[in-house]
């Protein structure tokens, strides 16, 4: 079954507890932390996952869009993420950061911004949980749909098949009721969905509609 993970990007940063609750029955809340240097934007760091953890029994899905991912992305686990995404572009020791996140008791997983491709990487997918393809240029919530990276998705699919992967393949970046059938079935099965959850009159049925859609 589709697993549909909630952006808190799109929800009110000063009613978090509150904005989790309003999708409960989520398979996991999605964290994006950005630091203004790896994307031009600034969000939020380990203090509120932390305090986030807490407050929700919906499990963590952090997505650290922020240079240094090799010191950083350990920290998160501890902050009690259940899973921790790195950028690919920012670490320098994948493989072992991979292996350190899951050490510490956390699902491991790294993003390719839209730009870089899948290829390079087959060899390390054996060392994580998921894989991220983004499909927008990450930074902002609300942005259009690049259908330009289904073949990424349909190759990366491809390639968790060819070695017998139990490996996630998440997709983050205007996911919507328009879109998430075409990631589906592409490959996809974890979709990450910000506006479309939380621009929604009821966020909860906004879920509950795209996973069908999804399954469908
Ligand atoms: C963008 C973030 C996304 C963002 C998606 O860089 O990684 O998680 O919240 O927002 P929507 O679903 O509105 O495109
Ligand atoms: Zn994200």
């Amino acid at each position: 079954m589709a697993q549909i993970n909630p952006s808190i990007l799109s929800a009110d940063f000063a009613r978090l507890a509150e904005e989790a609750e309003a999708v409960r029955g989520s398979d996991w809340l999605h964290v994006d932390v950005m630091d203004n240097h790896f994307v031009p934007n600034l969000t939020l760091g380990v203090p509120v996952v932390e305090s986030l953890a807490r407050a929700t029994d919906t499990p963590l899905d952090c997505h650290l869009m922020i240079e240094d991912p090799d010191r950083w992305a350990p920290q998160y686990v501890e902050a009690g993420a259940g899973s921790v995404t790195f950028h690919v572009e920012a670490a320098a020791a994948p493989v072992r950061l991979a292996r350190e996140i899951r050490a510490k008791g956390a699902r491991a997983s790294m993003a390719l911004k839209p730009g870089t491709p899948i290829e390079p990487y087959e060899d390390l997918l054996p060392e994580l949980d998921m894989l991220l393809i983004m499909t927008v240029e990450p930074g902002f919530g609300g942005q259009a749909f690049l259908d330009i990276m289904l073949p990424k998705i349909r190759r990366t699919r491809e390639l968790i098949a060819k070695h017998d992967l139990e490996l996630w393949l998440q997709v983050d970046g205007g996911v919507s009721a328009d879109t998430i059938e075409r990631c589906a079935e592409a490959g996809a099965d974890v979709f990450v969905a910000g506006s479309a959850v939380y621009g929604a009159e009821d966020p909860a049925e906004a879920v509950r509609k795209l996973r069908e859609l999804a399954d469908k």
